[in-house]
């Protein structure tokens, strides 16, 4: 699939999001082993997730869609069944990495694998604390999917995460409610809590204290009736859209505030966007509200250490963000990103190239200069949908008509993102 983009005027108008990626993910799989029907309002539509259902299927718990709501039959602790075939968590870190926390702690043995972009991911960061509590499980390479999870009894522990990884941190939690006592994770810079405010509202005892998190195994989770706010790592695109095409003044609705996330807000602001948060409520412990943007100018800006772990699914529009800037964008001590769906800074600096856009690479990031001229090109995601999504605002600020290859890959987090970016550009 491959979609043109022609330079806009303006973006106005009000943006729908789809429900955010990270607690959709995590809503689904602690239904599965809660008691009783949990129903989630705005689960994401994003393939990412439906990979979750799909999984969560295959485990015995019934996944149903009833008015637009997701409702699962949960089985309680003791209750999932060993799936039929090899689990498939299709192009999403995020299901493999959590979901193995879960299937660690089966007395079954399950496969679980997903695509090409997958099948490249390091898992070992998960292998290494499962195996400390008890589980046996072999991968390609002792490293890459498929997984073959022999699961059993596992021990409570206390484990320091060796990188910032909310996926690693959710893992080791998940794999703890399973063993008799208190497991704790350390983790080296806060990264997003949805996992601690969840297991909460299923009802788990969570202790959080600055950079340590400690859950206490075997409770009864108690099935809920949940709303997942709007992704703000989707809101990115249109926010960065709408600051960098003139004349633009965008609403987005129901987006998700929680704190651990917002730090794109607070960086944006910095760097001089008109950003206003209006209607702030609060959902399953996650707060949400609109977010009114108009276009600005850009100072430019740093980002490095913790700010650039909370960051790091932004990076791709940020970059896009700098070159259009004043002063440009310098990022660092982000190395994580080269190991996501692609190698991040590959793909961004690749369709920068293409744009005639200058970039420095580093091996933990890069320099953007800031006042550049975005030329009309043939882009690529490179199957990421982030990059797709990411240079398609580029693509609105050319001088001419872009190609995307690929552009289905934006589906993984936001069917409707090139639909919703058409309705609000002129
Ligand atoms: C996620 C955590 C981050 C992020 C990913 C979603 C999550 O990954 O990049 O898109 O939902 O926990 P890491 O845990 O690998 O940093």
């Amino acid at each position: 699939m491959r979609e043109q983009i022609s330079p806009a005027r303006a973006l106005s108008g009000a943006v729908l999001l789809p429900g955010d990626k990270s607690i959709s993910h995590r809503y689904a799989l602690l239904a599965a082993i809660a008691e009783g029907t949990t129903k989630i309002a705005n689960y994401s539509s994003g393939a990412d997730c439906q990979s979750t259902l799909a999984c969560v299927r295959a485990l015995g718990p019934g996944v149903e869609k009833h008015d637009g709501a997701v409702h699962i039959d949960g089985r309680g602790l003791e209750g999932l069944h060993a799936p039929d075939a090899m689990l498939d968590a299709g192009n999403s870190g995020s299901t493999i990495r959590m979901l193995s926390g879960i299937l660690a702690a089966q007395p079954f043995v399950t496969r679980i694998g997903g695509d090409e972009s997958l099948s490249r991911r390091p898992m070992e960061r998960i292998m290494k604390p499962l195996a400390q509590m008890g589980a046996r499980i072999e991968a390609l390479e002792n490293r890459f999917p498929p997984l073959t999870i022999h699961g059993g009894r596992l021990h409570p522990m206390e484990y320091t995460l060796p990188m910032a990884s909310a996926q690693v941190k959710s893992c080791v939690l998940l794999a703890g409610l399973f063993a008799e006592g208190r497991t704790t994770v350390h983790e080296p810079v806060r990264t997003r809590d949805h996992t601690e405010l969840a297991l909460r509202e299923f009802g788990a005892d969570v202790e959080i204290e600055r950079h340590s998190i400690t859950v206490t195994g075997r409770p009864r989770l108690q099935g809920r009736e949940l709303r997942v706010p709007g992704d703000l790592s989707a809101a990115a695109f249109f926010l960065v859209a709408a600051l960098i095409v003139p004349e633009s003044s965008l609403t987005i609705h129901g987006v998700g505030l929680n704190p651990t996330r917002s730090a794109l807000l607070d960086f944006l602001a910095e760097m001089g966007a008109q950003i206003k948060i209006l209607g702030v409520t609060s959902t399953g412990g996650e707060l949400m509200g609109d977010v009114l943007v108009r276009k600005s100018r850009i100072r430019g800006g740093l980002l490095e250490k913790a700010r650039a772990a909370a960051l790091i699914d932004e990076i791709p529009v940020l970059a896009v963000l700098g070159a259009a800037s004043e002063e440009g964008l310098v990022v660092r001590d982000a190395s994580e990103l080269r190991v996501k769906e692609t190698d991040r800074i590959a793909t961004i600096a690749e369709n920068f190239k293409r744009m005639g856009l200058a970039i420095t690479v580093r091996e933990d990031g890069f320099e953007v200069p800031g006042r550049q001229s975005f030329h009309a090109a043939e882009l690529d995601s490179f199957g990421d949908h982030r990059i797709a999504m990411a240079f398609s605002v580029a693509a609105l600020a050319a001088d001419g008509p872009c190609t995307m290859l690929d552009s289905g890959a934006a589906s993984v987090s936001f069917p409707e993102f090139f639909g919703t970016l058409q309705r609000v550009a002129e």
